[in-house]
């Protein structure tokens, strides 16, 4: 083996540890991937994937001789050199991190003192590094080092910002561990910054905090468009050709969601309150973001003279296209106020699976998006889906009711659908 090739302990079987341990499998590391789901495990056991992310499953395929899954914590750490901490870190009802996974983790380790080092993926609060430091000192780990390494890989192309990353952040209190962690991605096409602990801790937060705000701050740009008459995809074309501001999440649609966003700006949010300072900006994106949704019904609502009675085609659930993740998905608070109103509520996702609780319970699930428009009143597409691209839309239009299409992804072409005879709406386009 290479020099550099170290034996990597995984702690969680999420998007994350999956991700990371199938990555450093294929940069030549040997690789244990250490889960409290029996059923995740199983699953990765017989080579399948309990999660939906592209390449992911090739990429654990063609390296199984140096990537395993186990139940079992010590077996995980055993061999291990380096252990690396990727469980979630939920909202608790005060908006700060549940940290009760992170933690039964570091307790896991505190037998395993032929470690060279802990890294803390999840994500967590600033200042957290330090607790767990002062936790492994206690437990006789002094000699142990500590990294917060904070994950920025997006779902649905998770694998290739693993392996080009943008920058990746390491955050040590100790430079040869720093250089340790630093080694492990050699082979990966991206700078390493590294800093201190709180630091690296903050820079995760900080920068969901920004992107939420960027795309907040377009949505509200989107809503003076409609408000005004100007357009907001030219608006943001230009403005994204200034260098310094740029053409990423500037798209206008129905507010953020997914499992980062939505809980690290409460969580940063919550930090600042805790610290006695009210974050006024974040806390103004946290309601803006609320009310996109909302604000869509109720444009629908004005347009269909009232939601009562009516029925809704809801085209895509997932939070964005290219996933099965429905976690703080807008679909789930647009079809609970639609069925509040008294609306009859149609779905169809290539991906997602609702399940069986409220509000999914009280719609119907349809194979098509066709199927799903049948009869319908209005359509409303809340995942920009490409396959919602190639839609026959004169069939759709056919099988309507009332041929209303509100776009809350601005993914389709005004001028086209309104040749097809549709009401068209979408997000600060003139229409
Ligand atoms: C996000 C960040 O992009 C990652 O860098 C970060 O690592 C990750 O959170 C995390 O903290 O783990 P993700 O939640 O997978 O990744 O999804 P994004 O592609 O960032 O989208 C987030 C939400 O913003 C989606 O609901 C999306 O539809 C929405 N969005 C995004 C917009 O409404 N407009 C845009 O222009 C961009």
């Amino acid at each position: 083996a290479h020099p550099s090739h170290r034996r990597i302990a995984i702690f969680g079987a999420g998007y994350i540890g999956l991700v990371t341990g199938a990555c450093f499998a294929e940069l030549g590391h040997h690789v244990v991937v250490r889960d409290i789901q029996p059923e995740r495990i199983r699953l990765l056991n017989v080579g399948e994937l309990p999660i939906y992310e592209p390449g992911l499953g090739d990429l654990i395929a063609r390296n199984k001789e140096r990537l395993t899954f186990t139940l079992d914590a010590e077996e995980a750490v055993r061999d291990a050199d380096v252990a690396y901490v990727c469980v979630d870190t939920p909202p608790t009802p005060s908006g700060d991190a549940n940290l009760s996974r992170v933690w039964s983790v570091i307790d896991a380790l505190k037998a395993a003192s032929h470690l060279a080092a802990v890294v803390v993926k999840s994500t967590v609060p600033v200042g957290t590094a330090a607790r767990v430091r002062a936790a492994l000192d206690a437990a006789g780990l002094s000699h142990v080092g500590y990294v917060s390494n904070p994950e920025f890989t997006a779902e649905g192309k998770a694998v290739s910002d693993f392996l080009h990353p943008d920058r990746v952040v390491i955050g040590s209190d100790d430079p040869a561990t720093a250089e340790l962690i630093a080694s492990l991605h050699e082979g990966i096409d991206g700078p390493v910054v590294i800093m201190d602990t709180a630091s690296a801790e903050m820079v995760k937060l900080a920068a969901n905090a920004l992107l939420a705000t960027k795309i907040t701050f377009t949505n509200e740009i989107a809503t003076m468009c409609e408000a005004t008459g100007a357009d907001i995809e030219p608006v943001t074309r230009a403005i994204g050709l200034d260098h310094r501001l740029g053409p990423h999440f500037m798209k206008a649609g129905l507010g953020y969601g997914g499992s980062c966003f939505p809980k690290d700006s409460r969580a940063l949010r919550a930090m600042a309150s805790n610290a006695g300072y009210a974050f006024q900006l974040l806390t103004a994106v946290i309601e803006v973001n609320d009310l996109q949704p909302r604000r869509a019904i109720q444009r629908l609502k004005t347009e269909l003279d009232g939601l009562g009675g009516k029925t809704i085609a809801l085209l895509g659930l997932a939070f964005k296209a290219g996933t099965d993740d429905m976690r703080e998905a807008p679909s789930t608070v647009i079809a609970s106020r639609l069925l509040a109103e008294g609306a009859t509520v149609r779905t169809w996702d290539p991906l997602a699976q609702p399940g069986d609780s409220e509000p999914w319970s009280s719609t119907t699930r349809h194979f098509t998006p066709v199927e799903a428009m049948t009869g319908a009143d209005a359509t409303l597409i809340v995942t920009e889906w490409p396959q919602l691209v190639e839609v026959p839309w004169d069939q759709a239009r056919a099988v309507m009711r009332r041929p209303l299409v509100f776009d809350g992804r601005n993914l389709l072409d005004p001028a086209a659908m309104a040749g097809l005879g549709f009401t068209y709406m979408s997000v600060g386009r003139r229409t």
